[in-house]
């Protein structure tokens, strides 16, 4: 009877003290790296819970309110660099000191990974590079240099202020930043033509494990290939990047045709999915399916005359009519991608300040064969019972299907006619709220398995979704077969050599989170 007692007491005393200890290195380990940042980086721009600007900066980028829910585990400072010294500084402390680095660009990460962790005891500080945000445009080699935290709108403001014939091809939100955009691909509306952001890099510069800046030239072609297309935060920080410009006429088309659910719109997605993949490269016709409608939505490289041929051609049971027709400039049809109009100005792309109002749960397939109209009936079913859900269909086809599937991390390729994505987002705050949108999006997930691709169910990275797993230590270095089970379902057969890549960068696996690439074993190298 007295030996439970005195043995529990003895395991509480141990238990007490051990957290004791752990919480008295630990604050330690805290001051050793705030001491070890404040040599190089100035007192504004570190920030730690004790600042009053602290929480202002750290939700001044994020963009899913279910990462900043009471109990998220936050970062024991943010730093907010101003200079490519401030990022090999941080790196340096935190690999000195343990304390892992979460770098964040424009914090858009479906899961919140660059500002918040699952694990209740990390320790870590965000790498803000909202301010590294430069963008230099060399019209005449058609090319431009762009900091990681310049956003998407910045950089096409930019190539279509310095030339109107010039673009580059990455996604339609824009406040997106290069950062974690090109570190994982970059889909928009140029990828049939021009293929994705990541295809066309040229050149970058990264900070490494050990705080060294490295180019195209020093840091190799390995890792090079890793960082356009393997996801972010693996394999360094990376500063900047040197982009291809791509062509594009003085005027586009764009139009957005609405039609109902009790119209024609399930018979026109039905036959869409055979006929959007295999369009002209220069036409490019997402749907959005929302409540009780599905509009087309298109971007086409040339004027409306064209156009309207083409989709007599090719859809006429789409309708599409001249009056649909929008003669823009491509910039300009970046605003429409965004805002759904052609009236608003420019300049809203340079607008960064969106606060974060709503959650949000994203799930994603590869469609690989027509989906049955049948399917889609019931499928569209599903967007009766939340209010705020919508299904986003991306063709494929064109250049994203002649390039090869090992080019780059990307593996996307050929065979695919398009992605789909289920985004799941409300208002209101709560668990019941949280758990029925996460629980109606998973439903929908399920319930697709049948008609999308299979072994892997394929993702693309930037749709990151933890669903998928996460990762687990072996020793102190992420599991190479733990991490396998998402990791071919993002890069396929290129995730081995991310590994290996890995291996060879970051052995120590100091870049590291729910997602990121493990080093390769040993045994498999
Ligand atoms: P964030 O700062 O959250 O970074 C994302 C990841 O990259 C994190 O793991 C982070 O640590 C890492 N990272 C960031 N900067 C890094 C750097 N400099 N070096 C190394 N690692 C870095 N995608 C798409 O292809 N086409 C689209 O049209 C859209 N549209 C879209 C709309 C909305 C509203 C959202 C929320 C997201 C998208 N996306 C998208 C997905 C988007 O491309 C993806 O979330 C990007 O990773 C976001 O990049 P940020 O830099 O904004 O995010």
């Amino acid at each position: 009877m007295a030996r439970t007692p005195r043995i529990l007491h003895l395991l509480l005393a141990l238990c007490i003290l051990s957290t004791k200890s752990t919480s008295s290195s630990a604050t330690s380990a805290t001051d050793a790296f705030l001491g070890c940042l404040s040599t190089d980086i100035p007192p504004r721009l570190l920030h730690t819970p004790a600042t009053p600007s602290y929480s202002a900066l750290l939700l001044s980028s994020v963009r899913n309110l279910r990462y900043i829910l009471p109990g998220t585990t936050r970062p024991l400072a943010v730093v907010a660099a101003t200079e490519p010294a401030h990022v090999q500084t941080t790196v340096r402390c935190g690999r000195r000191h343990s304390i892992r680095i979460r770098t964040r660009s424009g914090g858009h990460d479906y899961e919140g990974l660059s500002y918040a962790s699952l694990d209740r005891n990390e320790r870590f500080a965000v790498l803000d590079l909202a301010e590294l945000r430069t963008i230099r445009v060399d019209a005449a080699r058609a090319e431009a240099w762009a900091e990681s935290g310049a956003t998407l709108g910045e950089l096409y403001y930019t190539v279509g202020a310095a030339n109107h014939t010039l673009a580059f091809p990455a996604g339609s939100c824009p406040t997106v930043c290069l950062g974690g955009q090109l570190s994982g691909g970059g889909f928009g509306s140029l990828a049939r033509k021009y293929g994705l952001s990541a295809d066309n890099v040229l050149d970058a510069v990264v900070v490494d494990a050990d705080g060294r800046l490295l180019n195209r030239s020093t840091m190799g072609e390995d890792l090079f290939w890793a960082i356009r297309g393997g996801g972010g935060e693996s394999f360094g920080v990376v500063l900047s990047w040197r982009l291809r410009l791509v062509r594009v006429p003085e005027t586009v088309t764009v139009f957005s045709i609405r039609r109902s659910r009790n119209q024609s719109a399930i018979d026109l997605i039905t036959k869409w999915q055979e006929i959007a993949p295999v369009l002209p490269w220069d036409l490019y016709l997402r749907v959005l399916v929302q409540n009780q409608h599905a509009d087309f939505v298109a971007l086409y490289l040339g004027g409306c005359s064209r156009l309207l041929y083409l989709m007599r051609d090719h859809f006429p049971d789409l309708g599409m009519k001249q009056q649909d027709c929008q003669e823009i400039s491509w910039v300009q049809s970046t605003v429409f991608f965004a805002f759904f109009t052609t009236s608003k100005p420019l300049e809203l792309l340079l607008d960064r300040s969106g606060k974060p109002n709503y959650y949000l749960k994203v799930k994603s397939d590869h469609v690989q064969e027509p989906i049955p109209r049948l399917v889609w009936e019931s499928t569209w079913a599903w967007l009766e019972k939340p209010e705020a859900a919508l299904l986003m269909l991306d063709p494929y086809g064109g250049r994203m299907g002649s390039i090869s599937p090992s080019a780059t991390p990307f593996p996307h390729r050929k065979g695919n006619l398009y992605q789909l994505q289920y985004y799941s987002f409300w208002f209101e705050n709560g668990t019941a709220a949280l758990e029925k949108r996460m629980s109606w999006v998973r439903g929908l997930y399920k319930e697709m398995e049948p008609y999308v691709s299979k072994n892997p169910r394929a993702v693309y990275v930037n749709y990151r979704d933890l669903d998928l797993g996460t990762n687990e230590l072996k020793g102190n270095v992420t599991s190479y077969a733990k991490a396998k089970v998402w990791g071919v379902k993002y890069f396929k057969g290129n995730f081995e050599r991310l590994a290996a890549v890995k291996s060879m960068v970051d052995p120590d696996d100091f870049f590291r989170n729910e997602q990121s690439i493990p080093p390769l074993p040993a045994a498999k190298g």
